[in-house]
């Protein structure tokens, strides 16, 4: 019986996040914590040993449905759901990829990463491809920087937006994340701000003030100034709060780290899910979260994209 294995990485987001939605630039980092797929042929589709439930699972019966067979599915994984860590872009690559692979099919890159865009789109009803991308290509990538940002990987374009995806070096940094334990899906959130922007005209200079903001962390990168990303992240947030995707727990958390920490903001869709820290003491930044309610970790970047194990 053929049967084949995937990996993808789950992300966190620098900056950026909900205005990348509007084409504005942002900054992703692939992280040490990934999702596998293993799948193999069969009569009937099950997932993890039980019949499969399309309802339940929005991005597998997205995939599923452009021309697949039964398979049967196991999934693994050190993302928590919901987290704003990127699982279900991980979960799209992977599967993607395994399903590809499986059916004699060989994509990666921009292919790969387009088709998990369109996955995401179709079942949050609106996205970048910001997370998909990511958890391609691994490592740091930015999207619609600066052309010395890094070396062009690929352009995605949906509608009237083009999102131009470029590897980025970024300096050796520690960054905890400051998991809420609150399971937030990222669909209503990108919704809520489309709402917001569409009642209240002011949101788009808020938009556009993430975007530069954005930018300005290319820069702090490139020149290893830490206290500035710090700054700059810690202002995102802010701006992230006026769009109404901050909560009580994540400010909490992210109060809990600035003591000891260049800046901290949410990341991903936000509403929930985590937080991240810049930061140089990361053992005492973890305490503060665990004092106040968080799951912290300290997360690894440099991590690889998708692949086949
Ligand atoms: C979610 O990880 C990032 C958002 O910007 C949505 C997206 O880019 O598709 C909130």
């Amino acid at each position: 019986m053929k049967q084949v294995t995937a990996s993808a990485p789950g992300k966190l987001i620098i900056l950026g996040e909900h205005a990348v939605v509007y084409g504005k630039p942002a900054i992703a980092l692939a992280i040490d914590r990934r999702i596998r797929c293993t799948l193999s042929e069969a009569q009937e589709t099950t997932l993890n040993g039980r019949p499969f439930e399309p309802g339940k699972h929005p991005y597998l019966r997205s995939m599923m449905q452009h021309g697949s067979g039964p398979v049967r599915i196991f999934t693994e994984s050190s993302i928590p759901p919901g987290s704003g860590l990127g699982s279900s872009a991980a979960l799209s690559t992977s599967f993607l990829k395994a399903l590809n692979t499986l059916n004699g099919i060989d994509k990666s890159g921009k292919e790969l990463a387009t088709d998990a865009f369109l996955t995401e789109y179709e079942v949050q009803g609106r996205a970048s491809p910001l997370d998909t991308s990511a958890s391609t290509h691994g490592h740091g990538i930015s999207v619609n920087g600066p052309e010395d940002a890094g070396e062009h990987l690929w352009d995605i374009v949906m509608n009237d937006k083009t999102w131009s995806v470029r590897d980025l070096r970024v300096p050796n940094m520690t960054l905890v994340v400051g998991y809420t334990g609150l399971h937030a899906a990222t669909g209503p959130l990108v919704e809520k701000v489309r709402r917001y922007k569409s009642k209240f005209k002011f949101a788009d200079d808020i938009i556009d003030e993430i975007g530069e903001t954005t930018v300005d962390g290319m820069k702090a990168l490139k020149e290893r100034d830490l206290v500035r990303l710090g700054d700059l992240m810690t202002n995102d947030h802010k701006l992230l709060s006026i769009l109404g995707v901050s909560c009580k727990e994540l400010n909490k958390l992210v109060n809990a780290s600035l003591k000891h920490s260049y800046g901290a903001k949410l990341t991903g869709a936000g509403g929930g899910g985590s937080m991240i820290a810049l930061t140089d003491e990361p053992e005492k930044v973890c305490e503060s979260i665990a004092l106040h309610g968080g799951t912290p970790f300290v997360v690894r970047t440099e991590e690889p994209g998708v692949r086949i194990e």
